[in-house]
This record gives structure tokens, sequence and C-alpha cells, in this order.
């Protein structure tokens, strides 16, 4: 007990230079006893300020108050806010072996959203509870939220023990009960252990109370949880947070930035950013005022510079290229708990987090809701209500990077978003095949109900000597507007029906007129492809641009088209990797030559007649 040094101040600032640390939450149904456990704990190991504890025992005394240790961590939060922390949930202490951080969990609304937002994080976990009261709802309910957060080390710390008279056999009865309860999450807790909170039972010494006990004290358990030191030698994992550009005068270099979740890197290393598949190596790793390290590793934040100049933005997730590559995928299956005001409906557009991404995404299917606390199958239910644990399929808008829970579960947790509130979080479990899709879901319906006119798509190209055709130019050269303008005169002075548009006028304009709506990439992909089956539809060669068109954007639009063909052309450098552009040119061609060359392709395919040559 000695060992054990006063109350310290939160050591998140220099991670390397102080012991090991440790986050802890503290878990369980209300009035367990959560707060006793940790404010016995913090006063049995020393960790508070000198004569704190006599201090609130005689204000107790004076009030004509029965002293609880409880209070104490609500004294440590007032004296903790005048020092470094403004967390008032926390408190900290320190064995010999490491540095705690304990988070005091009053309701696990909260608590689950300071995790799932990165608020707190906790490694470990002991869930409090009650031995007279035994198991409750929140019991069960934080035991599958521990799981579902991938927080696998468990002590269920059975609490209250003088008031069962030290029984072993309520003990063992708890027990039984909630391993079975746990088993069937797939959890296995690492200890059970009698204590009184109150009393300081098996807190940070064997209590001659419960001879029949020989595990650990709660102190032992703690100390003998595992960090996540082991992340450093997993697979490479990196959410790209910002890309830099370096300011200094001539200086065009770039910095990729974010936070390691798992594994460690090098300069030299070869990586690969996902879902666009760019890959480039590492140059230089950067870190705040200090020279280059030569490595960094799991939980740090860093910059990175790279030998090729390569264009990515943030959301990405960075890998390593020998290593297994992450699931790129719009669709997956995941287990999710709902907290959110609304229940979680299909039809309705949600925000996905996942790292550093943020894309809409939408229920497609439930798949099996849960009551959290009893774990048993509600039928037939077509939305997940707050507190629900539902398995569910999701579909993203655009291709997201992700692992899965079984595999790397820091890559595998995201939180839903639902209207600013963070109302929901999960894990994936599976990546779904994105043989179907909202989208080509919509469209299939969009094409049963539209409604025709009386002149065919077949008499319209006879009348026109061509039929419609979108003709797509990709790229980021600055020609490329020219270009498209260029062609479009050219096909008109040739006779045939073509309309140049430039996104500029349907993308810019409306965002002018409706700041409420700032038009988002998903939104204007899907404004361009309807126009593109519009202006296709009405036989025409229409012609527009589309800067910084990644391959899904390509795959959306001509999926929007159909039934009509799209004709892509990509000019110079383009962040494309899967799609093949009907045409490639490059950026410096000249031109007329650029034109020539496009319209012997578009004849070659048979979209133009020969004679137009
Ligand atoms: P919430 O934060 O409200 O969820 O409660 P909590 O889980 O933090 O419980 P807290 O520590 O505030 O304790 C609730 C009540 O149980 C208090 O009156 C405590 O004195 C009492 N209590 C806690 N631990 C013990 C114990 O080991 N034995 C006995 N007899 N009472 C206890
Ligand atoms: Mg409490």
């Amino acid at each position: 007990m000695s060992t054990n040094t006063p109350i310290a101040a939160p050591a998140k600032t220099s991670l390397a230079s102080l012991r090991e640390q440790m986050d802890l939450v503290v878990v369980g149904h209300v009035d367990h006893g959560k707060s006793t456990v940790i404010g016995r704990l913090l006063a049995d190991t020393g960790s508070l300020p000198e004569g704190k504890l006599e201090k609130i025992k005689a204000q107790c005394a004076r009030n004509a108050r029965p002293f609880e240790y409880a209070f104490l961590l609500d004294a440590l939060k007032n004296e903790q806010a005048q020092g470094i922390t403004v967390d008032a949930a926390r408190c900290f202490f320190n064995t010999a072996k490491r540095h705690y951080i304990i988070n005091d969990a009053p309701g696990h609304i909260e608590f689950l959203k300071n995790m799932v937002t990165g608020a707190a994080r906790a490694e470990a976990a002991l869930l409090i509870i009650d031995a007279e009261e035994g198991i409750q709802e929140n019991s069960k309910r934080h035991g599958y939220i521990l799981s579902m957060l991938g927080i696998h080390q468990v002590s269920v710390v059975v609490n209250k023990m003088d008031l069962v008279d030290y029984s072993q056999e309520v003990f063992n009865n708890i027990r039984a009960e909630y391993l079975q309860f746990l088993n069937n999450l797939g959890v296995a807790p690492v200890s059970f252990i009698p204590v009184s909170g109150r009393e300081g039972d098996n807190l940070t010494e064997l209590s001659a109370n419960t001879p029949w006990y020989t595990g650990k004290t709660v102190l032992g358990q703690v100390d003998a949880f595992e960090t996540y030191k082991g992340d450093a030698d997993r697979i490479f994992r990196m959410p790209v947070q910002d890309i830099y550009k370096f300011t200094a005068s001539g200086d065009d270099r770039r910095i990729v930035a974010g936070t390691i979740e798992t594994g460690t890197i090098r300069p030299g290393d070869e990586v690969i950013f996902q879902p666009s598949g760019k890959t480039s190596s590492i140059k230089t790793i950067e870190v705040f005022n200090a020279e280059c390290p030569n490595s960094a590793s799991a939980g740090q934040a860093v910059g990175f510079t790279l030998n090729t100049q390569i264009y990515i933005k943030p959301g990405e997730l960075m890998c390593r290229k020998q290593e297994t590559s992450p699931r790129v995928a719009t669709r997956f299956r995941a287990n999710i708990f709902w907290m959110g005001h609304s229940p979680l409906i299909a039809g309705k557009p949600y925000k996905l987090k996942l790292g550093a991404t943020r894309v809409p995404v939408e229920l497609v299917r439930i798949l099996n809701v849960l009551d959290a606390s009893e774990l048993s199958s509600i039928a037939d239910k077509n939305h997940v209500d707050r507190h629900d644990v539902a398995e569910c399929l999701l579909e993203t808008s655009r291709p997201v990077a992700f692992d899965l829970a079984e595999e790397i579960e820091k890559t595998a947790r995201f939180v839903l978003v639902d209207n600013y509130e963070i109302a929901g979080c999960g894990i994936i479990l599976d990546e779904e095949a994105a043989s179907e899709s909202l989208l080509a879901e919509r469209v299939h319906q969009r094409e049963m109900t539209w409604e025709k006119g009386f002149v065919t798509p077949g008499e319209r190209a006879v009348r026109y000597g061509h039929p419609g055709k979108f003709i797509l130019f990709a790229g980021q050269s600055a020609q490329v507007p020219e270009l498209a303008k260029r062609l479009e005169l050219k096909l008109f002075l040739d006779r045939f029906h073509t309309y140049y548009l430039s996104t500029g006028n349907v993308f810019d304009h409306l965002d002018q007129d409706d700041s409420a709506a700032v038009l988002t990439r998903e939104d204007q992909i899907h404004r361009l492809g309807d126009l593109g089956r519009l202006m296709t539809d009405a036989g025409l060669l229409f012609i527009t641009t589309l800067k910084d068109a990644e391959d899904f954007d390509l795959e959306k639009l001509k999926l929007l088209n159909e039934p009509n063909e799209a004709f892509v052309i990509s000019v110079g450098d383009s962040n494309l990797n899967r799609f093949t552009p009907h045409l490639s040119l490059p950026a410096d061609l000249d031109i007329s030559e650029a034109i020539g060359l496009i319209i012997q392709e578009l004849n070659k395919k048979g979209y133009l007649p020969e004679y137009s040559i």
C-alpha cells in the first residue's frame, strides 16, 4: 500500500516520459457502489491528498450526515478542476506499476457517448454488482456494451458482501448466473472478486471476512490488466485526420497527419491509402517541435511526409502495403447499440463516423433486435429503439475502409449520428458483397415507374442521327473545361445534338442560393447523374466535367445514367484505380488533337455515325 503516491495530475500530456498508464472504467447498475469502490480504493492506496479523508469525514460529522466514500470523488472533482484536468468524471491514482485514470460511469449513455467519441478510452473495466440486489438490467446492458466496445478485460466486482454476511453461496450464485450471460456474448471475464467497498474488504488486501476467497484483490487485479502496448506489434492502421501543407517558402511538401491506431511504421515503409488505393512510401516521420523519429507506433499522433506526391483526402485509412489490407465496401453487417431519441429506421439518412471518415449511411435491413438487458430476440421489429441492440445491414453512400471486429476492433468501431446527435455505436461484423445496393434498387424502381412519352429512344436516335450519350471528362487539368466546350462546339458544328454543362452551374450556384443546404459530394454526384439520365433520354450528347472524380463517383454516375450509356474520358493525372476510362488523354495534349482522338474513339465504338468525320 505504501508504494502508492498521492493523487497525480493527468498524464496524457507527456506519454512517453511517465510510467505506464492505463484507462479503467467502472460500470454497473445504479447504486451498486461504483463510486464507493473507487473512493475507498483511492483512500486505501494513499492516493488522496494529505488530510482529505479527515476533512470530508469531519464535514459529514458537522452536518450530521453519514460519511460515504463516494463523497471523496465529488470532493476531488472540485479539487482537480482547479488543477489541470477539467474532466469531472475521471480521477487518477498510481501504483508501483503504473498510473491509472479511472472513469466513473454514472449512467451508461454518458459513458457510452464518451467512449465512442474518444473522450474516454478504457482498456479494462470493473463491473460492479451489488451482492444483495444481484444482477440488474444495467449489469447486463453494461456487460454487453463493454463487449461491443471491444473492452475484453472485465473484472466483475461483487460489492456489498457485508450485506450478505460475506456468503460464499451468494457470491457463487451471482458468478454462475453472470458467467452464463457473458458466455452468450462471447465475453470471458478475467475474474470475479467479492468485496465490500464500504468496509474495504478485498480491495487492497485479502480480507479475513472471506477466507474462502483466495483470488486477487481489486488492486491486484487492476495491476494485472494488460495495456494496449501489444498494439504496436499489430498490423499498421492510421486514419488520416488531415493533410497539412508546409508553408515555408518554396516548400510544397505535404504532411499526412493522424493518430496511429495499431502497428509501427518507419521511414521507407511502403504505404497504401484506402479506400482510394493510392500508394507511396514514408519519407519522414514528423512530430511537433522535435527531431524526426525513426519510428512511430500505436497511440502516437504523428505526421508523415511521403516520397511521392499523391492526392489523398482526410478520412482514408493508411495501411502498410505488404500487410493484410482492410476491407473496402459500401455494405456491412454490424452490431449496433442505439441510444438515439428517435428510433433507427430504414430509408432515413444518418451519418457514419468511422476512424476519420464521415459518410452518409442508411439502414438497409434489421437482421435481429435484442433487448440489451435480456439479450432476448424481439421478433419482427422494423426499427431499433433507444437502448436496443440490433444486428443490422448498413450501406454507405461511398466505399469506406475498415476491419472486422474480430480482426482489429479499433478500426471496426463506428458511431452513427442522427441529426447532429450521436445516436448509436457499433462494431462491424462482416462486409457484404456489393452485388446489390440501395442506389441500384432505386434506379431500378425509377426505371420501372418512368412514364414515357410516345417518342421512343430509337425513333429519337434515328431523327438525330445518334443515340443520347453521357460524355464525362474526369481529371484535374485546368484544360478540361476548355476541352469539353470545344468538343461541344465541334459536335454542334457537325450537326449533332449536344449540350455542355459546367458542373459549377448546378453545384455552386445552388449552394449560394440555399445556404442552408450546401451540397455534399454525394448530393452533387446524384444531381449530375439524374441530369445525365434526363439529357441522354432527351437524345443529347451530354458533355460535362467532374474534377477529382474517383472510381466510385464514376460507377455511381454510370448507374444513375442507366439505361443510357456513359463515355468517360480521363485527362492527365486522375484519381482512378478500379474504373477504366474509355479514353485516357495526357494533360499536355493539344486541344484539337485531343478532340480528334475523342471523335475517333466515339466513332470506333459506333456512338457517332462515320459520315460525321
Ligand atoms: P450511482 O453513481 O448513482 O450509479 O451509484 P454508485 O454505483 O456510484 O453507488 P455509490 O457508490 O454511490 O453507492 C450507493 C450506496 O450504496 C451508498 O449509500 C453506499 O454507501 C452504499 N454502498 C456502496 N458500497 C457498499 C458496501 O460495500 N456495503 C454497503 N453496506 N453499502 C455500500
Ligand atoms: Mg456513483
